[in-house]
């Protein structure tokens, strides 16, 4: 096996003003990273990147993830709300091709189990050519609910826009592959 060629590369992009200024550490990302490595058999590596919430500087990385380093999955969490600078999903949107409301329905509604203000969340999903984008809250206690909840449907979705063959561990993750192997 070739193993550069075969590592699948997921990115990771946090969207915060202040942990992109430094002002705090940046906790989300490395949440993400940490979810993923539970769930994740498939050989992979987390592209990581940080920027404010600046909706040409999110466009700016999410196209690099997609177009140049050819993530089949790209996550980011902050900036989904309902504040000025809150511009994440709108730099989603602008970037994809299509998009996947459901994703976006199924988080809020898992979320809104935990606390009322799920529905200020504005995440959604979408597609950019054969990479999958998938918005999540800043927190890091959302984003293991939220992954928990889609995470089912991921590794069909990926399959179905042309991206790799995606593992998971059974007892930690039961995927959902309707549509077999590709
Ligand atoms: N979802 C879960 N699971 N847990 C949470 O604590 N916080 C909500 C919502 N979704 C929350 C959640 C709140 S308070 C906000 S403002 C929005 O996510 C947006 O968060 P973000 O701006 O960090 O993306």
């Amino acid at each position: 096996m070739n193993e550069e060629k075969d590592t699948i590369k997921i990115g990771v992009l946090t969207v915060s003003d202040r942990a992109s200024r430094g002002e705090y550490e940046d906790k989300g990302g490395p949440a993400v990273i940490e979810k993923l490595k539970s769930m994740l058999t498939s050989p992979w590596k987390a592209v990581y990147r940080i920027v404010p919430d600046d909706v040409a500087r999110v466009e700016e990385a999410l196209k690099e993830l997609c177009d140049v380093e050819g993530c089949a999955l790209v996550i980011t969490t902050g900036g989904t709300g309902p504040s000025p600078r809150d511009i994440t999903p709108d730099a989603t949107e602008a970037v994809c091709g299509k998009m996947l409301p459901g994703f976006g329905e199924l988080m809020r509604s898992v979320s809104l189990e935990k606390v009322p203000t799920a529905i200020l969340s504005r995440q959604t999903a979408g597609i950019r050519g054969t990479t999958l984008i998938i918005n999540l809250p800043g927190k890091p206690s959302a984003i293991a609910e939220c992954l928990d909840a889609v995470f089912p449907a991921v590794p069909d979705c990926v399959d179905l826009i042309g991206g790799p063959y995606l593992e998971t561990d059974p007892s930690v993750v039961k995927v959902h592959r309707p549509h077999g192997k590709h």
